[in-house]
């Protein structure tokens, strides 16, 4: 791939000043929001919003403020000058890499606290990561002010509470889903997979495959969320290695766990493998469900 320069700024008033221009040539204008670290999963973020808007502004930017662990924070990858040379690759003319002082100069006091769709799932074992999210996205989005902002479905419950956030406090941009890239194997990207030995590597399938038989036996009809999970919850037995989190078929709306399935529903899990945390989720459809009957994208 050809690299065009990717302009790298580090502050808002540049920023703004660049955006500024970009806006008064009438050309739109996209944000990836990203912690860096890039892979594919964000490549498919990318080239979706090259493909829908003139300017594409990617941020990257470890959140202090959404870590529940400060060795997690302190160890998640910023290889920088990789990241710059991975946007260029897919003609990004922007990079929004602010330091943190810049992101938040004095202490924040203003917090998004979005509640109900941050009851179960990560909600429920990392106190405060959501709110850290929403509100380091909405300090993007009124930084940049996008027409449209593009989130993976990888993290179906932070995109829940994004659409949630901009719908409820009115936020004009258009949030856009794009669906999980996976390893041949099925193992989601992330990251965080990089922190796996080859041992851990091998075993981490282990959540795509239940996420997989969750699916087919959705598909098959079954109906009750005790059975599915009856099924599943064993194949994670197999794997000492692997800590089971939570395991959970919600509302894809709502993320609020469902007894009994009889739309779309989305299945969840997460796990650990020594020190490293995965998730994954599957949008799963019940037997007779039409695709359509999904909350739109
Ligand atoms: P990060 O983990 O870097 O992810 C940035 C975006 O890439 C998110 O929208 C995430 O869902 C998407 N993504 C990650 N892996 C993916 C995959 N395998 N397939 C498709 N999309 C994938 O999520 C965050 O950063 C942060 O919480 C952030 C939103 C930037 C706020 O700090």
């Amino acid at each position: 791939m050809t690299a065009t320069p990717a302009q790298l700024i580090a502050s808002i008033a540049q920023l703004r000043r660049t955006l500024g221009e970009v806006r008064g040539r009438g050309q739109s204008i996209a944000l990836v929001p990203t912690m860096g670290a890039l892979h594919d999963g964000h490549g498919r973020l990318i080239e979706n919003a090259r493909r829908e808007s003139d300017c594409v502004v990617v941020s990257i930017f470890v959140n202090p403020i959404q870590f529940d662990r400060h060795d997690d924070f302190d160890r998640y990858p910023r290889p920088l000058s990789k990241d710059v040379a991975f946007c260029a690759a897919r003609g990004v003319p922007v990079v929004f890499a602010p330091p943190v002082e810049e992101m938040y100069p004095r202490p924040q006091s203003a917090f998004v606290e979005v509640t109900r769709v941050t009851d179960h799932l990560c909600g429920q074992f990392r106190p405060g990561h959501f709110r850290g999210v929403a509100t380091v996205v909405l300090k993007l989005l009124n930084i940049v002010q996008p027409d449209r902002a593009y989130f993976g479905e990888k993290d179906a419950q932070q995109l829940a509470v994004i659409r949630r956030l901009v719908d409820d406090l009115n936020v004009p941009v258009k949030i856009v889903e794009v669906p999980t890239v996976r390893e041949a194997d099925g193992l989601a990207i992330s990251s965080r997979n990089q922190y796996l030995n080859e041992e851990e590597r091998r075993v981490a399938t282990v959540l795509h495959q239940a996420l997989r038989r969750a699916e087919t036996l959705i598909a098959a009809d079954t109906k009750h969320a005790a059975e599915i999970r009856k099924e599943v919850l064993p194949l994670f037995e197999g794997h000492p290695e692997v800590r089971l989190e939570y395991f959970e078929i919600v509302d894809p709306d709502e993320m609020q766990p469902v007894d009994r399935i009889t739309g779309p529903v989305r299945v969840a899990g997460a796990i650990w493998i020594g020190t490293t945390r995965l998730i994954d989720n599957m949008l799963c459809r019940p037997l007779g469900s039409k695709a359509g009957s999904a909350p739109a994208p």
